[in-house]
């Protein structure tokens, strides 16, 4: 089934691309936001089902290498498939490897101010089309906000003898204290133009 989603997920994939290749003109940016999200939804779901399982098999201890190791490794997954750039950024981190760099800085910024302004977390995207390190790129980014799930992890009440598995992988740890609601953090995904 999940399978299935993916195969079906990628021949949708191969098809936009096909007749953008037929018409002969390069996607437009909307076209191109509408993969990412396409390819976020199967990151999520992947990450959120291994997550859930984890956590029902052996509690949040077993459930944490999920999102030491599998979250990276599935955003390489999904990286590899396309040469994007595929991972997960924040301004509050657990790891400081996800660091925004500074456009992803002032996106989080904007979004967390929609957010206080009552936006509707679901719907908060940018992207642009832009340079990096000279070259042109296609940069789109996600909000992610923090559900009751997440809670456990990141919220203001994490059981003492989690909060030590954490800081033990994660000592310089910033990712606690979160409310239901509150962005957590945001998708982020470079597609290299040329
Ligand atoms: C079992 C504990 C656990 C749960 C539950 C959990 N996380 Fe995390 N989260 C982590 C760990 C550990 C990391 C560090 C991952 C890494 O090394 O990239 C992390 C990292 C992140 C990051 C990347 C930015 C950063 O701070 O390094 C985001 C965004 C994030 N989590 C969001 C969520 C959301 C949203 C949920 C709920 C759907 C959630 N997490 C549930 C443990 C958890």
């Amino acid at each position: 089934m999940k399978l299935r989603r993916v195969l079906l997920i990628g021949a949708a994939v191969l098809l936009a691309d096909a007749s953008a290749g037929i018409a002969n003109a390069e996607p437009t940016d909307a076209e191109r936001a509408a993969q990412s999200r396409e390819l976020i939804k199967g990151f999520a779901q992947r990450l959120q089902g291994e997550l859930k399982a984890a956590m029902a098999a052996g509690g949040p201890e077993r459930a944490i290498p999920v999102c030491h190791t599998a979250a990276p490794a599935i955003t390489r997954d999904k990286a590899a498939e396309k040469g994007w750039s595929v991972g997960r950024t924040a301004l509050k981190l657990r790891n400081p490897a996800n660091a925004p760099d500074p456009w992803e800085r002032s996106v989080l910024e904007a979004f967390q101010e929609q957010l206080a302004q009552g936006a509707d977390p679901a719907t908060l995207e940018r992207y642009e089309t832009t340079m990096q390190n000279g070259r042109r790129v296609f940069r789109y980014m996600k909000a992610i906000p923090t559900q009751k799930a997440c809670l456990t992890c990141h919220g203001p009440d994490v059981k003492a003898s989690l909060r030590k598995q954490i800081t033990e992988l994660y000592p310089q740890d910033q990712a606690v204290g979160f409310q239901l609601g509150e962005l957590r953090g945001a998708f982020t995904i470079v597609q290299p133009l040329e």
